[in-house]
Parts: structure tokens; C-alpha cells; sequence
């Protein structure tokens, strides 16, 4: 991880063998009045997390299991525009380190062949309408085998190793998806997410799709037509109606 040049992402990097979640142990950071920029790395994770309260599995040296901490001068409303970056900056170093084609599913997955190899959990801390800060925590199954899954995962979930047919190393890796995340926070954080936003949707296989999503007890259905200016997801309904998304799990229909 010597060789990382960014301005901000990754100016503090600190590795643990074990941790529960990354994302606790940033928190702890956060709180502290940690600046922003440090990322915490774990070899391995006891209790990590995903998205809508799932298990994360997150075996030793196999994968990429870290958090970034972050203070943006945005409104807490804006910080979809956060992930939708970071999913864009870690499609692109997935795609260069290593030659798969792999595809955005809104709002922050990343998958092969339409099984999930990385995913992001952003954590908010807000006050009144302000941002204190963000933890974006990344996960990438790196160096799995497909044995390594579950039986109930292997349909959903992959393994860059799986897919590029090698073994990937990690270090690397982690270093083009730092300086990749950089980049977009800067173009972010200038007023640039329109152009972040462009990319994001040339690689997002949500958009123009039929879908299903469900927000707590609701259930919407309809054709995912675009993304709006703060990364919600706009989905025109079987009744016409223009429905805004910003959270909540998307199944992409036939
Ligand atoms: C998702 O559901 O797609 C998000 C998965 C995020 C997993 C990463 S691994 C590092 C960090 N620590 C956690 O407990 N979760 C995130």
C-alpha cells in the first residue's frame, strides 16, 4: 500500500488481523475526531455487515474488507451522490486491475455476470442538516473459491478469482480502488456529479430494466428510467407515476 498517491482517501491507512466490522472500528475513529481520509483494513471480520441488516462473510485474505471515513461539506440528502461515486470509482478499478466486465446494479453493487462481487455500506452521521461524517465501507470477494460460498449464495455471488480464472493480488488491487475513490470524492466534492453520474449510468445495467423493489413494507414495480440529480433512482410505475428511490433492495425482472 506504499505506492498510494491521493489527496485524501487513504492518507491514514491502518490494517487489523481481526476486527468485528471495519465500519465500528471507523466509527470509533469518526468520534474520536479522526480527519477524514483514514481507511481501516481487516484481514478478517466477525461480525461484518451489508446492506438492510445482512450477514457480510468476510473470510481471512480472501477479499478486501475495509472503511473510509469521510467529512464532506454536503447536505445529508446529497449523500446518495457519495455511493453512487464510490460504485463508480470501484467498477473501474475492478474492471482495469483485473479484465473482468462487470456491471453496476443501482445503487452500489458491483456484479459479473449477474452475481454480486462487491457491495458498499454507507453509514450517515448527521446533525440538523448536516453531514458530520460518512463511512463507506467496501467489501470485494477477491480470492474466493466457489467452494468458499454457501450453497444458498453460490447463485448470487461470485469471486473475482472465480470469474477472471486467477488469482488476484490484493494489495494492488486495493491501491487502484484507493486512488479511483479519490478521484471521484474530489470530482464530487468540486460539484462534479453530473459527470460522475454519466459514467455511473453508462455502466449501470439498472437503468432501462424492469424491477422490483421492495422500501420497508412497500412494493414498487415499473421500469427503471433514470437517475436524478441526487442519485435517487426514478421509476416509472405500471400507472404512469414517477417514483423516487433512494434506498431499498432492486430485483432486476427478465
Ligand atoms: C452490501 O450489502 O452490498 C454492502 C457490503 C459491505 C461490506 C463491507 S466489508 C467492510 C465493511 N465492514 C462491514 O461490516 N461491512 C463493510
Amino acid at each position: 500500500l506504499s505506492s498510494l498517491k491521493t489527496e485524501v482517501i487513504g492518507r491514514d491507512i491502518r490494517v487489523f488481523e481481526e476486527t468485528t466490522s471495519t465500519n465500528d472500528v471507523v466509527e470509533r475513529l469518526a468520534r474520536d475526531g479522526v480527519k477524514e481520509g483514514v481507511v481501516v483494513f481487516a484481514e478478517s471480520q466477525t461480525k461484518g455487515r451489508g446492506r438492510l441488516g445482512r450477514i457480510w462473510m468476510s473470510p481471512a485474505r480472501q477479499g478486501l474488507w475495509f472503511s473510509i471515513l469521510l467529512r464532506p461539506q454536503l447536505r445529508p440528502t446529497s449523500v446518495t451522490q457519495l455511493t453512487i461515486a464510490a460504485a463508480t470509482a470501484l467498477f473501474r478499478a475492478i474492471r482495469s486491475q483485473t479484465g473482468v466486465r462487470p456491471e453496476i446494479k443501482w445503487p452500489n453493487d458491483i456484479l459479473i455476470d449477474g452475481k454480486k462481487v462487491a457491495g458498499i455500506l454507507t453509514e450517515l452521521s448527521a446533525e440538523l442538516d448536516k453531514v458530520k461524517y460518512i463511512i463507506l465501507g467496501v467489501g470485494v470477494d477477491v480470492n474466493l473459491s466457489a467452494a468458499d460460498f454457501p450453497p444458498e449464495l453460490r447463485k448470487i455471488a461470485t469471486s473475482l478469482k472465480v470469474e477472471s480464472g486467477q488469482r488476484i493480488n490484493r494489495a494492488e488491487l486495493a491501491v487502484r480502488i484507493l486512488q479511483e475513490m479519490d478521484r471521484d470524492y474530489e470530482r464530487v466534492c468540486s460539484g462534479q456529479f453530473e459527470s460522475v453520474a454519466g459514467e455511473w449510468a453508462e455502466h449501470c445495467s439498472t437503468i432501462g430494466r424492469n424491477v422490483t423493489i421492495h422500501v420497508g413494507d412497500r412494493k414498487i414495480q415499473g421500469c427503471a428510467e433514470s437517475l436524478d440529480t441526487d442519485g435517487a433512482l426514478l421509476v416509472r410505475t405500471q400507472h404512469g407515476h414517477l417514483e423516487r428511490i433512494i434506498g431499498g433492495d432492486v430485483k432486476l425482472e427478465k
